[in-house]
């Protein structure tokens, strides 16, 4: 096990498409997939894409905390859960903005405009397929890891660069500012 070193933005390996994994049991994807979880787990963040800690390889790792999703309805939190070559599918036209924040751009929030409603799935590295719906901040994090795979970072996602803040400075009124703008189900119109 070890704490990976996590690529910025600007290096390469951010900006490729990520090879798809051939034997999804092979014990240095179980290592890396255990070595990402420790890697989040240090840093309290909610998702990992493996490119951002330099292994240009199609494997995802995330979790929704249940203080994540306080505000939305009906949302269960969700368990560490790794996938790899996942597929997502957006379901339907809607869409939401929130605010997201990458490890590999630190220091840095913005509002992303997303699909509220996914389908995805992908293999587990005990070689178990995985198909789930998701909506909300599990939707938005599921779409923001599996950009990763495709040389996506957060920021080219989105639609209002004003809303892009050094988090230290989200104190002073932007987020009260666009958290004010919330519909009654936690969405930014
Ligand atoms: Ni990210």
């Amino acid at each position: 096990m070890a704490i990976l070193k996590i690529a910025r933005m600007g290096h390469p390996v951010l900006r490729g498409r990520a090879e798809a994994v051939d034997d999804p049991c092979a014990p240095e994807i179980r290592a890396l997939v255990a070595d990402m979880m420790e890697t989040l787990e240090d840093i309290c963040g909610a998702g990992l894409a493996a490119p951002q800690v330099h292994v240009p390889l199609r494997v995802v790792l995330f979790r929704i905390p249940a203080d994540r999703i306080t505000e939305e309805p009906g949302a269960k939190p969700v368990g560490w859960t790794a996938l790899l070559n996942p597929v997502v599918e957006l379901v339907g036209d809607e869409m939401e903005l929130g605010w997201e924040g990458c490890l590999s751009v630190p220091g840095l929030r913005g509002v992303v405009p997303r699909h509220t409603h996914v389908r995805y799935g992908g293999i587990t590295p005990e070689g178990k397929e995985i198909s789930r719906e998701a909506s909300g901040f599990h939707a938005r994090v599921v779409q923001h890891e599996c950009d990763h795979l495709n040389g996506v970072l957060f920021p080219t996602r989105m639609t209002d660069l004003s809303l892009f803040s050094f988090t230290g400075e989200l104190r002073h009124g932007l987020a009260d500012e666009v958290n004010a703008r919330r519909d009654t189900a936690g969405r930014i119109p």
